[in-house]
């Protein structure tokens, strides 16, 4: 048998033939028992690669452990973290605080990780995979945290994800650097303290979610133990579904002005399709972070929780506020900006829901408001994450957060863009993001350097206008910017990840489509399927080992 090519040759009595006959011939097996045990074999490839996948997975999460451990005793014994113990001490946080979430502190070394996991038998790959290291471009890896305070960031059950640094004060540089994403960590899908947090939320039925890590740590240290944090990201549906494991409903405490936004609203709603009603606000004072509030007023904090009102009532409350309702111009702008809102709900009983106060506070009837509501047209970009709508109640492109994060980089930096090979396709299955992305490397190819995105998004088809003003608007909530040292080796591991889900996903509908032919006894389709089988197999096998081997870069190459 040779592996590489389906074929075999019987050197002995001179026979050959494919794979198929090769197995018959091999076990002695008659027609239906080869097509059983070929169908089997390939059940056990993909259930293998998985256990692999595992194992690959555990070892991440190893290193991870190692590594916040080390930091953690630096923290506690090494001489250059005494400003970094002095920092968290004026800023009140208690020794046991500081245990219970296994902070740490990385020296302001390029190495001093990176050499200890060596030790300890981690490669360079997978210190880059678990997001500890970054590749220099001398060769080798260097050490991503550093002279930062290290926050553990952890999944439901306590296994580490990520980590998140916080700059001393006075040092240059982004305030926070996180993980980057990697297989364990995905910011959509995660929650700061959850493992922390989830038997609370449970008992008290609420999730009460902030920005930052500091905000989750002080809230926690006072007693408020059902509040996790959304990692600087703007609150995403994968994000409540998470918290609404345990609760029936999370109630926000971001900052207000934020939200106060018409861009921000819109994607707010848009995100949490199926989910707002599970929202509501928590006001705080303004000027203040949860932080500081729950520190100097823990009883106002108390109360404000309580008083939490619904998202979508409190988006029509707060504009009306900006609005004179006497002015005919005023109110029917504000009104027209809330029916835009409320068309971004596709649950038609959950619409009207909200029309009741949106007439008391604009003053216009209810029946034409429902009117307005079921003759315009549906946006056209209705998205959603997972949620339970139904397909066929999505207009627009659907896409994933390994989806969306490869736009963003490329939008972003459109240096990156323009080094992807002219001819190589992109791995994003919706059409509206592969048309997105084409136009957006043709612009930059054709300006030779950084187009003006405003001027690329108004040449765009409506719905491919429509998803780069979205996802720009998301990225700019998110305080998302080009990160000269981060986002190559994000858009390459991104663009690897999304290749191999692609071949995952062809690999599972191929193995149903082998155990169909089993079924039918359909010997032409099983040899043909299996060579597909055996060839896919085998790319998804390179891509997979892309992942761990940066240098050969899948996404441009490196600078
Ligand atoms: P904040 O700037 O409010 O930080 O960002 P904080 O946690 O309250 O920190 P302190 O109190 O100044 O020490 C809120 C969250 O946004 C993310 C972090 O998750 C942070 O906790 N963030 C912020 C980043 O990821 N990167 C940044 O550069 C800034
Ligand atoms: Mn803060």
């Amino acid at each position: 048998m040779t592996p590489d090519r389906e074929t075999w040759h019987c050197f002995g009595c001179g026979e050959h033939g494919d794979i198929f006959t090769f197995v018959m011939r091999r076990d002695g097996l008659d027609f239906r028992e080869a097509l059983e045990r070929l169908a089997e074999r390939a059940g056990v490839e993909l259930s293998e690669r998985t256990a692999r996948e595992d194992r690959r997975r555990k070892r991440l999460r190893e290193a991870l452990e190692a590594a916040i451990a080390f930091y953690r005793q630096v923290l506690l014994e090494a001489r250059q973290a005494e400003r970094a113990r002095t920092y968290l001490d004026e800023r009140g946080f208690t020794s046991d605080t500081l245990e219970r979430f296994g902070i740490g502190y990385a020296l302001n070394n390029w190495e001093a990780l990176t050499t200890r996991l060596r030790a300890r038998g981690y490669t360079d790959q997978e210190m880059t995979e678990a997001g500890l290291a970054s590749p220099s471009t001398r060769g080798g890896v260097y050490d991503r945290f550093r002279g930062r305070i290290i926050i553990p960031i952890r999944d439901p059950s306590g296994r580490p994800i990520g980590l998140g640094g916080r700059i001393m004060p006075g040092a240059d540089g982004p305030k926070y650097l996180n993980s980057p994403a990697t297989v364990l960590f995905d910011k959509s899908r995660t929650l700061f303290a959850i493992d922390l947090a989830k038997t609370s939320i449970r008992r008290e039925k609420l999730a009460v979610i902030v920005e930052g890590y500091t905000d989750v740590m002080a809230a926690h240290q006072a007693g408020f133990t059902n509040v996790v944090a959304s990692l600087g990201t703007a609150l995403t549906a994968g994000q409540v579904e998470l918290a609404n494991r345990y609760a029936d409903g999370v109630a926000l405490a971001y900052d207000l002005d934020l939200a106060g936004e018409a861009a921000t609203q819109r994607g707010l709603v848009e995100e949490l399709q199926g989910v707002v009603s599970k929202v509501r606000v928590i006001r705080i004072p303004s000027g203040k972070d949860p932080d500081e509030f729950i520190r100097t007023d823990p009883e106002g904090w108390r109360s404000a929780v309580a008083d939490a009102e619904e998202l979508l009532p409190y988006f029509m409350r707060r504009a009306a506020g900006d609005v004179d309702m006497r002015q005919a111009q005023g109110r029917s702008a504000y009104t027209r900006r809330m029916l835009d809102l409320l068309r971004r709900i596709p649950d038609r009983v959950e619409q009207d829901s909200y029309v009741p106060e949106l007439s008391r506070l604009a003053g216009i009837d209810e029946r034409i408001l429902r009117d307005e509501l079921s003759r315009a047209p549906r946006p056209a970009r209705a998205r959603s994450a997972g949620n339970g709508q139904p397909p066929a109640e999505q207009v627009g492109p659907r896409l994933t957060p390994l989806e969306e994060e490869v736009l963003i980089l490329l939008l972003l930096n459109p240096d990156l863009a323009g080094r992807l090979p002219a001819d190589e396709r992109l791995p994003l299955r919706d059409e509206v993001a592969q048309a997105l992305g084409d136009a957006w490397r043709t612009a930059v190819r054709d300006a030779g350097g950084r187009p003006d995105l405003e001027a690329f998004v108004s040449t765009l088809d409506p719905a491919s206008a429509d998803l780069a003003r979205s996802l720009l608007a998301s990225a700019r909530a998110r305080g998302r910017r080009a990160d000269a040292e981060t986002d190559h080796e994000s858009l390459r591991v991104t663009l690897v990840r999304l290749r191999v889900e692609e071949a995952t996903d062809r690999l599972s509908d191929l193995q149903a489509l082998l155990r169909a032919s089993v079924e039918e006894a359909d010997g032409a389709d099983i040899r043909a399927l299996e060579r597909q089988f055996t060839e896919l197999t085998r790319e998804r096998e390179q891509l997979v080992r892309t992942i761990r081997a940066p240098a050969e870069a899948a996404g441009g190459r490196r600078s």
